[in-house]
């Protein structure tokens, strides 16, 4: 495959290791976030890096309809790069935040700031994700919202306004939820303080911090995460978003399992992020960081594998550092399968209301290849050892992650593996495939977004 004709929903992805070096897309998570802030700002803001993946280019469109003026247009590198300014308002229109969670949930805190009413939206996987988490502190906050039933489904109807600082006990360890009552504090009457049971990736408080904003984190006597946040403006400055370590993590287990070097430059190191690094040195891998500096409040380096033989470690992750690697455990499951020992993951219940319930997506995927998984509701184990025999098909069944992995899979299966459902993989990461091929990988593509049948 040399181009990609139509956007690729299903693919044949052949045996072969990837090696090399390649550059990491702009950060999803902080994408979002540069937007937001961007649009909350008191003037221009300039971004650049911004992540071209479908659920950012949703978010753009979401404060478009705002009325904020978001222009961005594609640099060289394949990331977005423009402007935003305008002052935000309520809008009769529907937002649609389209697979997005993170988008979902901040934007809920943002328009829970603003006086009128707004109706949030998303896709089919979006539709069924539970909102109650972030229902019951923006009610507290004074704001009324309404989804379906208990849980709270999308569609979200808002009305905001008048809100009331709050101190709020999150159940969940979740920066989605910290970061939803962050950005509606951001307009309330006094401060709020948002507590979780474990600390959660500090973007937004990085990002608020880096515009002037009074934001205090500690950790309390029971190592949970204390947010303080006092309302206060936001101070435009050009915001530049860093690589994105979640997509990065395909590359650098890839290199893991087959053995190979592979390097990802301009990775975000922020440790709320890279909890998989740690799990892949306790499995066996060599990891080597370089170049490491600050932008925009963010730690960013470049980060390799290097080929230094088999996998011969094992791992159980647990607790925070589930957290930290929340993203990345449907990969570092296809890593556990190529230790010598394994990697058992307890504490992730979580996983099972993400894009889709990753713990039966992945188990489904890793028959599909015919490795061994054993699942429990908040976590599973893979035994070592193994070696995808591959030939199956896998149903990424909309989850660009399981996708994504199961493409992995596939380099280092005995057959190919067909894979379904590709058409999730834009959702983060729009340029996988062609990186997938600068790195050595061989795809063959069968149907396309049109349903045009290619082979
Ligand atoms: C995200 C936080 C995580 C993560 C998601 C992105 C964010 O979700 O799974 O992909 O950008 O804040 P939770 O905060 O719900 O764990």
């Amino acid at each position: 495959m040399t181009s990609h004709p139509g956007r690729p929903t299903a693919v044949i992805v052949h045996p072969g290791p990837l090696g090399g070096s390649v550059v990491a897309p702009g950060d999803k998570s902080l994408s979002h976030r540069a937007l937001l802030l961007g649009a909350l700002s008191d003037g221009n803001v300039e971004v650049t890096g911004v992540s071209p993946a479908d659920d950012v280019r949703s978010t753009a469109d979401c404060l478009r309809a705002l009325g904020a003026e978001v222009m961005l247009d594609p640099a060289e590198d394949g990331s977005l790069a423009g402007t935003i300014a305008g002052t935000l308002r309520p809008t009769d229109m529907a937002l649609d935040c389209g697979n997005a969670g993170t988008g979902m949930r901040l934007l809920a805190g943002v328009v829970a700031g603003l006086p009128g009413t707004t109706v949030l939206t998303g896709d089919d996987s979006l539709s069924q994700r539970p909102m109650d988490r972030i229902a019951i502190p923006l009610r507290q906050m004074g704001a009324e919202v309404t989804g379906g039933g208990e849980r709270v489904l999308p569609p979200l109807t808002i009305r905001g306004g008048g809100l009331h600082g709050i101190d709020y006990t999150s159940p969940v360890s979740s920066a989605q939820v910290k970061s939803c009552v962050l950005l509606a504090g951001l307009r309330a009457d006094g401060k709020t303080i948002v507590r979780s049971p474990l600390p959660s990736r500090d973007h937004t408080e990085r990002l608020l911090r880096f515009l002037g904003v009074d934001v205090r984190s500690t950790e309390g006597d029971d190592g949970g995460e204390i947010v303080q946040l006092q309302p206060g403006p936001l101070t435009a400055r050009p915001l530049h978003v860093v690589g994105d370590p979640s997509s990065a993590a395909f590359w650098l287990v890839a290199g893991a399992i087959a053995a190979t070097d592979v390097a990802v430059q301009d990775v975000c190191t922020n440790p709320g992020r890279i909890g998989y690094l740690a799990v892949l040195t306790a499995l066996g891998a060599t990891v080597e960081r370089s170049g490491e500096r600050t932008l925009c409040g963010e730690p960013v380096a470049s980060i390799a594998i290097r080929a230094a033989g088999d996998l011969d470690g094992a791992c159980a992750v647990s607790g925070r550092q589930v957290v930290d690697s929340i993203d990345e455990l449907p990969v570092l499951a296809l890593a556990g399968a190529f230790s010598g020992g394994g990697l058992k993951v307890d504490d992730a219940a979580e996983l099972r209301v993400k894009e889709s319930d990753r713990i039966d997506a992945l188990a489904r995927a890793f028959d599909a290849i015919g490795l061994q998984i054993q699942t429990r509701p908040d976590g599973f184990t893979v035994p070592g050892g193994q070696v995808p025999a591959g030939g199956g098909t896998v149903d990424a069944r909309g989850d660009h992650r399981i996708a994504m992995t199961a493409a992995i899979a596939a380099t280092v299966s005995r057959d190919p593996v067909t894979i379904t459902g590709f058409g999730s993989v834009p959702t983060s990461y729009p340029g996988f495939l062609p990186d997938l091929e600068r790195l050595g990988g061989h795809v063959e593509i069968i149907w396309t977004h049109d349903e045009e049948r290619v082979r």
